[in-house]
């Protein structure tokens, strides 16, 4: 922060994990989501002036366009800088690169590798961070997911204990945040995730905690995790950054693909989400992610919804 910055009032608001949010704002906000993709374009700019800065050190699409969009439509603006061209990628610090961006943009969103350099960048900053994914964590795609499932069974609005889900593969970022999501709602996750592949120890040892009321279990077995459950998840076998192990994670992962007779294990009305690029003929075959009961596009769509809600939110400018 420059000295001519005053010194804030409230503390900042983060977004770096869904934990950062009660269930309570996760409810609110899926709603301010549903109202906003009710009114695309309204002629309010309710962040007019504002910016939000996009630090990416790995690809994107979703993420990077949904946010530059969302801002748009919100009257701001944003501004995308990937690490070839920042000085950040140069190796300029983490803490001085959030004290910089502190003085110019509203929020930082980023996209990195370690989780600890998104926690390092928000404790910098005197502006709002959000999580655009890290290797641990995935939280805005949680809230897309989330808003989906919200759209194709209305009864969770009265409340999420009736849902349940089964997560197939990887004990990745993706399935992180789907523990944090079952863990906050109350409801049932399913992991089917092979032995050596399991998530975040700390992140799953919360939610079997018996204390925490979570309904969370980790099976190895995909038809134990998919019987008569309400929407059926998945993911990439090799992450961004994994690329060199994805043989090995292949044939680990290859008995938990989802395909046709697994799905139909689900209940019969069961969805499939999967947060996208999908590879087809790995973790899904094709008539399972452009079936009747796919809702992907709908999800990737959810996240220009969630995420101006989001940003409504930490920048109070939601009331
Ligand atoms: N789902 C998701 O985050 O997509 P991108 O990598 O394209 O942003
Ligand atoms: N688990 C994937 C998600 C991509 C949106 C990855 O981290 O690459």
């Amino acid at each position: 922060m420059s000295p001519s910055q005053p010194e804030r009032a409230s503390p900042v608001r983060h977004f770096l994990t869904l934990s950062d949010f009660s269930p309570e704002e996760i409810c609110a906000l899926l709603e301010a989501a549903l109202h906003l993709k009710g009114s695309p374009r309204a002629s309010v700019s309710p962040l007019a002036g504002r910016t939000l800065a996009l630090l990416f050190r790995k690809s994107s699409t979703r993420t990077r366009v949904s946010f530059e969009a969302g801002m748009h439509q919100l009257g701001g603006h944003a501004i995308y800088l990937a690490d070839r061209d920042s000085q950040m990628g140069r190796g300029e610090p983490v803490a001085d690169t959030a004290r910089v961006l502190s003085g110019y943009v509203d929020a930082i969103m980023v996209r990195t590798f370690a989780h600890a350099e998104a926690e390092e960048l928000a404790t910098h900053s005197q502006v709002p961070v959000i999580n655009g994914l890290t290797d641990l964590y995935h939280p805005c795609q949680l809230l897309a997911d989330l808003l989906t499932i919200r759209e194709c069974f209305p009864e969770v609005a009265d409340g999420w204990e009736g849902m349940s889900v089964a997560w197939l593969g990887d004990g990745n970022n993706m399935a992180n945040s789907w523990i944090q999501a079952a863990r906050l709602l109350g409801f049932e996750l399913r992991l089917a995730i092979p032995e050596g592949l399991d998530p975040d120890a700390e992140t799953l040892q919360r939610a079997l905690d018996p204390a925490s009321g979570a309904r969370v279990t980790l099976t190895r077995d995909p038809a134990e995790a998919l019987a008569g459950v309400r929407v059926v998840t998945t993911d990439v076998w090799a992450s961004m950054g994994q690329e060199d192990e994805a043989a090995a994670r292949e044939a680990r992962l290859r008995p938990y693909q989802v395909d046709g007779p697994r799905f139909r294990q689900a209940d019969r009305g069961a969805i499939f989400l999967h947060c996208l690029p999908a590879h087809r003929g790995e973790e899904v075959t094709a008539d399972v992610i452009d079936g009747p009961m796919s809702k992907v596009f709908q999800e990737a769509e959810n996240r220009l919804h969630v995420q101006k809600a989001l940003l409504l939110h930490l920048l109070d400018a939601d009331r």
